[in-house]
C-alpha cells in the first residue's frame, strides 16, 4: 500500500472568529488566511465580520481596517493603493489580483482571502518572491548596447515604441505566474508567464542589441517551452495584459531565426 504525505502546511485549519459589526447594516464576513512561521502551528482561515460603512470600497480598504482596529497581527504587503506597485497581489475568492483594485461589491457572499497559490509563504498573505525574482534577474530586465551611448537619448520611431504597449506596463505583480500550472509544478526551471513577459519587452526592444544573446537565454525545453498555452496568465492579468500572446512572439522568433 502507498503511503502519501502531505506537505507541511498543506492542512489548514479553522481560526478566530472576531465580529465586529453588531448592530451594522451592512455586514460582511471575511475569511483570511493567517500562518506565522513563528508559532509551529498549522495555517488557519480567521473569521472577521466588519461594517461596510466604516471604509472603502476595495478589498484592501477591508484588510487595513482589520489589521488597524481588530487584528494588528494580520500581516500582508500594499504600497500604492491604486494598482501600480503590485505588491497586494493575492488570491480572492478564488482568482488572482490585487486587492487594491478588487471592489468589495464584486464578491458574493463571503470574502475568502488566501495568498498568491504555490509560493512559499513569509506570513500571512505574504508570498516568498525570492526565487521568481532571481528569474527575473536571470533575463537581465535592463536596455543592453553595445555601440557607444548617444550624446543624448537612444531615439526611437513611433512604431518601435508602440511595439512595447502591452509589454511596458506589467507591475510584476505574479498574479499570472502563479495563476499557471505549468509554472505551479515546473516553477523551479520554467521562467513562468511574467518573466517571460518581462523578456519579451527587452527582446522586441528596438533600442536593446543583445536580442540574439536573450533568446539563446530562452532556448531551453523548461525556461520557455514549458508555457503549454493554458491561457489562465491572460485570464488573471489585472492590467489587462496578455503575457501568453508574448511567449507566442518568443517561440515565432525561436523558429525564424533557425
Ligand atoms: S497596493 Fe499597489 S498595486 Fe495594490
Amino acid at each position: 500500500m502507498v503511503e502519501f504525505n502531505l506537505p507541511a502546511n498543506s492542512k489548514v485549519g479553522v481560526g478566530k472568529t472576531i465580529n465586529a459589526a453588531s448592530g451594522a447594516k451592512r455586514a460582511k464576513t471575511f475569511k483570511i488566511y493567517r500562518w506565522s512561521p513563528d508559532d509551529g502551528q498549522n495555517p488557519r482561515v480567521d473569521t472577521y465580520v466588519v461594517d461596510l460603512d466604516k471604509f472603502g470600497p476595495m478589498i484592501l480598504d477591508a484588510i487595513i481596517y482589520i489589521k488597524n482596529n481588530i487584528d494588528s497581527t494580520l500581516t500582508f504587503r500594499r504600497s500604492c493603493r491604486e494598482g501600480i506597485c503590485g505588491s497586494c497581489a493575492m488570491n480572492i475568492d478564488g482568482t488572482n489580483t490585487l486587492a487594491c483594485l478588487k471592489a468589495i461589491e464584486e464578491v458574493k457572499g463571503d470574502v475568502k482571502i488566501y495568498p498568491l497559490p504555490h509560493m512559499p509563504v513569509v506570513k500571512d498573505l505574504v508570498p516568498d518572491l525570492k526565487h521568481i525574482y532571481a528569474q527575473l534577474a536571470s533575463i537581465k530586465p535592463w536596455l543592453q548596447s553595445q555601440s557607444p551611448a548617444p550624446s543624448r537619448e537612444r531615439l526611437q520611431s513611433p512604431e518601435d515604441r508602440a511595439k512595447l504597449d502591452g509589454l511596458y506596463e506589467c507591475i510584476l505583480c505574479f498574479c499570472c505566474s502563479t495563476s499557471c500550472p505549468s509554472y505551479w509544478w515546473n516553477g523551479d526551471r520554467y521562467l513562468g508567464p511574467s518573466i517571460l513577459l518581462q523578456a519579451y519587452r527587452w527582446i522586441v526592444d528596438s533600442r536593446d542589441e543583445m536580442t540574439g544573446e536573450r533568446l539563446d537565454n530562452l532556448e531551453d525545453p523548461f525556461r520557455l517551452y514549458r508555457c503549454h498555452t493554458i491561457m489562465n496568465c491572460t485570464k488573471a492579468c489585472p492590467k489587462g495584459l496578455n503575457p501568453a500572446k508574448a511567449i507566442a512572439e518568443i517561440k515565432k522568433l525561436m523558429v525564424q531565426r533557425r
